[in-house]
């Protein structure tokens, strides 16, 4: 096949085709991505809010892309390429960490980073997996079909990220009521922003709380130090309580019900797991890498020319690093369409690359196993109540998932 620098798939009145496109499967980037990933490095669209941006597909290109000192995550730059609606002016004026450059973004992400180490995180396991096994209690308990993303999920994700901060058991229903709205595909942007300010009120009430009482969580550690020195202001502080909560809680809530229902069409992949417990952590890499759901959340601006295998991203100009792209590309893995958990290439982006490369991944990474292990090991007869065609899919959010999916026993 022959290859261009760069590529301006054109839409019937002229324009470059629009961006983003949804999946047709699940468990799949879009159809389209392999196309543009052939075609050449960059593929211009046109995007939310009459902007247009680059697209970089290809893995090696991503990682180059991501990792150049001149890739700026500043959403305050006009060319910024936000998808969602109003994304830009809220990461503009709350200004968390995801959306800042060094030195900013080196000074927070060290008050953050020490939260999450794999000593810290490893400490976390016992909780995490008492979590998961009352969550598939409260599963059992429901009539089925239940749903494996509000009856399990969700409460998982919300129950961990709870813990992690420090959001006392009495404000758990509040708190998962909020970020169901928060994340909600039929929520108004009236209802999203009632709900994040209901969201900050809490928060801002707990900093006071742990300011009077610190206990052992991120939070109190953060108000007792960084923000009681003044290396942080409260509105700071705030926006990067917000973002970790935000981040740590919609991934794995995605993750969770995807990364079983993908095993669940393997199963000689869950015998494998079944008959050695011990390949449980590859399995969980190779199904983010398959999965990849964090897709599109690298938005950024080229500062400077980047060069990239055979083409340029110009200075000024938006881009976007697509990470399901680069996981599928067959440059860098054998069969990547396949859940292949025995295999060797450990280099999938699914959690980003470069100095945004996921501050919770330790977490995360421990999260997915526990969950998974623990659903399986307790409902060996799971299985979906639906075909998969009908499942509802979450594209509109920054995060790939489904909606729900009902699930019998
Ligand atoms: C389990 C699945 C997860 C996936 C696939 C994932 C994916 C990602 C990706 C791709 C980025 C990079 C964004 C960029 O380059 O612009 C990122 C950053 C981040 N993630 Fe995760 N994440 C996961 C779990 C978590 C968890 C559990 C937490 C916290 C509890 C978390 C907190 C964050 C934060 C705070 C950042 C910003 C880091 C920075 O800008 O320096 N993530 N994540």
């Amino acid at each position: 096949m022959t290859s261009s620098p760069s590529a301006e798939p054109r839409s019937a009145d002229g324009r470059p085709a629009s961006f983003p496109i949804g999946r047709s499967c699940p468990f799949a980037p879009p159809d389209a991505y392999a196309a543009m990933r052939e075609e050449a490095p960059l593929t211009k669209v046109a995007i939310p809010g009459g902007k247009e941006a680059w697209l970089v597909t290809r893995h090696a290109d991503v990682r180059t892309a991501l990792a150049s000192p001149a890739a700026s995550s500043d959403a305050r730059h006009p060319a910024f390429p936000a998808l969602g609606d109003g994304e830009q002016a809220v990461a503009a004026d709350l200004r968390p960490f995801i959306r800042m450059d060094p030195p900013d973004h080196t000074r927070v992400r060290r008050m953050l980073v020490g939260e999450f180490t794999v000593k810290r995180v490893r400490a976390m396991r016992p909780a995490i997996e008492e979590i998961c096994a009352e969550q598939v209690d409260h599963l059992l308990s429901r009539p089925a079909p239940a749903d494996l993303v509000g009856d399990y999920a969700n409460r998982v994700s919300t129950t961990v990220i709870c813990r992690l901060l420090g959001v006392p058991t009495a404000d758990l229903e509040f708190f998962r009521r909020v970020t169901t709205i928060t994340g909600g595909r039929s929520s108004t942007a009236e209802q999203v922003g009632a709900a994040l300010a209901d969201l900050f009120a809490l928060l801002d009430r707990l900093i006071d709380d742990k300011a009077a009482d610190p206990q052992d969580d991120l939070i109190s550690r953060l108000v007792t130090g960084p923000l009681a020195r003044g290396e942080i202001t409260r509105s700071s502080l705030l926006s990067q309580i917000g973002i970790t909560l935000n981040a740590g809680h919609e991934t794995s809530r995605n993750m969770i019900p995807l990364a079983a229902l993908t095993l669940l069409r393997h199963p000689d992949q869950l015998d494998l797991l079944r008959a050695d417990p011990g390949l449980w952590p590859a399995a969980v890499d190779e199904l983010l890498r398959l999965l990849s759901v964090a897709d599109v959340i690298p938005l950024r601006v080229a500062t400077e020319d980047i060069e990239l295998d055979g083409a340029t991203i110009p200075a000024g100009d938006g881009f976007i690093a697509l990470l399901a792209a680069a996981d599928h590309d067959p440059r860098a893995f054998a069969d990547p369409g396949e859940l292949d958990i025995t295999r060797s290439e450990r280099h999938h982006v699914a959690f980003g690359y470069g100095v945004h490369q996921c501050v919770g991944q330790n977490l995360g990474r421990l999260e997915l196993e526990v969950a998974l292990r623990t659903l399986f090991d307790r409902v060996p007869t799971l299985r979906p109540a639906v075909p998969v065609e009908e499942l509802p899919l979450r594209s509109a959010s920054a995060i790939f998932g489904l909606e729900e999916v009902p699930v019998r026993w």
